[in-house]
C-alpha cells in the first residue's frame, strides 16, 4: 500500500486551507471547535499549517494505513501531534458513529480521480465515475462550512449546483492549474477524463487541468455567493 504524493497538489491545498481560514476565521468557528479532515495523505501541507496557526487543532482521518503512520511521523517531527491528530477509518463511519458533524468546518483534498471503476494506480483516490461522488458525500454531511478541493474534470457543475441545492453559498476560491499527474495520466484514467470532458461533465487541456480549493458556507454571516466565478475560472477548452 502507497501514500498518496502530489508535491504541488499538496502546496496548494494546504496554502489555501491557510488563506481561507484566516480570511474567514470568525465565520468559520476554527478557534473554538477546530477543524475535521477527510483524508490525510502525507499530513505534511496541513501540517505546516496547523503549526502556523497557533490555536489550529485538526482532527483527520484517513482510509489508507500506509498514508497515516506516515503522517503521523510527519506530524510528530514537526511538533504538531498535540493538535493535529490522525485515525485509520472511513471519515464518514467516524462522522455517522458521532451522530453528525464533529465541527463547524471540514476541510478535504479529498479522491477525485474519475474512472470506470475503482481497479487504478491508487483505488483510495477513486471518486465515481465521475470523480465527485466524495466531494458530495461531503456536501451531505451537515457541515455548516467546507473547504474543499473541486477538480476541473470531475464534474464541477453538478458539485456546485448540488452544495447550492443543499443550501451553500461558495464564500470564495483559490485555484491553479495542475500537470496530470502519475494518478490522472493512467491511460485508463486519461481516456475516461477525455470522454467526461467531451460529453461536457468538465473541463481537461492536453497535459492538465485546474483545480480550486472553495469555501462552502452556510454562514448567513458571510456574504455573497462566487458559485459562477468559480464555474468560469475552472474552465478549459
Ligand atoms: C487526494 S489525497 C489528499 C491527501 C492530503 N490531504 C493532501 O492533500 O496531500 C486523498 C486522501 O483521502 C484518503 N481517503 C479516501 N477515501 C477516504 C475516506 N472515505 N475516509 C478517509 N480518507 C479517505 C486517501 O487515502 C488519500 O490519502
Amino acid at each position: 500500500m502507497t501514500c498518496f504524493s502530489s508535491v504541488d497538489e499538496s502546496a496548494h491545498y494546504g496554502m489555501s486551507v491557510a488563506v481561507l481560514l484566516g480570511q474567514y476565521r470568525d465565520a468559520l468557528g476554527w478557534v473554538e471547535g477546530g477543524v475535521d479532515e477527510l483524508g490525510t495523505g502525507d499530513a505534511t501541507a496541513i501540517a505546516d499549517v496547523v503549526a502556523g496557526l497557533p490555536e489550529l487543532r485538526v482532527r483527520s482521518f484517513d482510509i489508507n494505513a500506509a498514508s497515516v503512520d506516515r503522517a503521523r511521523a510527519n506530524i510528530a517531527e514537526r511538533g504538531v501531534a498535540d493538535r493535529y491528530t490522525v485515525e485509520a477509518g472511513d471519515f464518514f463511519d467516524h462522522a455517522d458513529a458521532a451522530g453528525g458533524p464533529l465541527a463547524a468546518t471540514v476541510i478535504a483534498n479529498p479522491p477525485y480521480i474519475p474512472a470506470p471503476d475503482r481497479d487504478i494506480l491508487m483505488p483510495e483516490l477513486w471518486g465515481g465515475v465521475r470523480g465527485n461522488d466524495l466531494v458530495l458525500q461531503l456536501l451531505k454531511a451537515g457541515y455548516a462550512n467546507a473547504i474543499c478541493a473541486v477538480a476541473s474534470y470531475s464534474d464541477p457543475e453538478t458539485t456546485v449546483r448540488t452544495a447550492q441545492d443543499l443550501g451553500y453559498r461558495v464564500a470564495n476560491f483559490l485555484a491553479m492549474g495542475l500537470d496530470f499527474g502519475p494518478y490522472s495520466n493512467e491511460p485508463k484514467v486519461r481516456e475516461h477524463i477525455r470522454r467526461l470532458c467531451a460529453e461536457g461533465h468538465g473541463w481537461a487541456g492536453e497535459d492538465g487541468y485546474l483545480v480550486a480549493i472553495a469555501l462552502f458556507t452556510r454562514n448567513p454571516e458571510v456574504p455573497g455567493d462566487r458559485a459562477d466565478e468559480l464555474l468560469k475560472a475552472l474552465q478549459l477548452s
